[in-house]
């Protein structure tokens, strides 16, 4: 299939885009660092040397054909990798500075901040407002006011509450698909955390769905920081402010979304969103 997401843009813009990443990429905080990363299932390298800068407040997405790496990445920013057996990782990721797979730095901490959202929908078996509360629970909120305040709050965030505000206490598996998801954001949300990790978080959904999605992921990103697996060119295209290329287990670039989508510096990239190959 040929396709072409290339987005027209003119050079100057072109040279325009290359310095305002360059201006932004001085100015901005960096939420992971990510550093000759390598990861083995077995006598099987899954990552090679992966190179990333996560920044703050906003929306990264990984793009590669399907096998190269893109989940297994994904999933080493929580460590939700970690009780695969046979699994190794060198290598450095630090979030906000420190070293996650240091041996003192406290998990439940890290999966707190950095939460995640899987291409299914897995709401839990029990009422939507038991969904959003389950986390906040475990980290001790008791107080009924405060977690009517966080059910209220996430289920704006993610354009749900006018939907069910009237049958909070109906099952969760009652709801569409769509709406499903955005619970699972919502649910994510409710413990506070500063990075959201989505794993193709729409391919289980309709267009009309997906768009209701792609939609809140630029209003969330104002406070979040975002990092999404897609196989969607166009969703990357929309959704994202920086694109980053996998193959074969390798980072082959990231840059701004932009530039990878008109000019990206290598001809892989290029074969790839122009759906040359993947
Ligand atoms: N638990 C595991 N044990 C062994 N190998 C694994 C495991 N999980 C993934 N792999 C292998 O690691 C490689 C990368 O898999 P991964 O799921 O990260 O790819 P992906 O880019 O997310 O693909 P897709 O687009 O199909 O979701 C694949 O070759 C896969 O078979
Ligand atoms: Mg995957």
């Amino acid at each position: 299939m040929e396709q072409t997401v290339k987005l027209a843009m003119p050079e100057r813009s072109q040279e325009q885009a290359a310095r305002k990443a360059a201006e932004e990429k001085a100015g901005m905080e960096k939420k992971f660092d990510i550093k000759k990363l390598n990861l083995f299932y077995g006598a099987f390298q899954a990552l090679i040397d992966v190179d990333m800068e996560i920044y703050a407040n906003r929306v990264t997405a990984l793009i590669g054909p399907s096998g190269c790496g893109k989940s297994t990445f994904l999933r080493t920013l929580n460590r939700m990798n970690d009780l695969i057996e046979g699994i190794r990782i060198e290598g450095s990721i630090q979030f906000d500075g420190q070293e996650i797979y240091d041996r003192s730095y406290d998990l439940i901490t890290l999966r707190k901040k950095v939460g995640m959202v899987f291409q299914k929908p897995n709401p839990f078996p029990k009422s939507i407002y038991e969904n959003i509360v389950y986390g906040p629970r475990i980290h001790g909120e008791k107080d009924k006011t405060k977690l009517d305040a966080i059910v209220e709050r996430t289920l704006k965030e993610v354009a749900l509450w006018d939907e069910v505000k009237d049958r909070l206490d109906r099952s969760a598996t009652g709801l569409s698909g769509g709406q499903q998801q955005r619970l699972c954001i919502a649910r994510c949300l409710a413990v506070e955390p500063e990075v959201v990790l989505m794993d193709e978080p729409t391919s289980a959904l309709d267009p009309v769905a997906t768009s209701k999605i792609e939609g809140l992921l630029e209003q969330l990103s104002e406070k979040y920081t975002i990092v999404i697996v897609t196989h969607n060119m166009q969703q990357a295209g929309r959704v994202s402010d920086y694109t980053s290329f996998f193959l074969s287990g390798k980072v082959i670039e990231t840059d701004l979304t932009e530039k990878i989508f008109s000019n990206p510096s290598n001809k892989k990239t290029e074969d790839y969103i122009t759906g040359r190959f993947g």
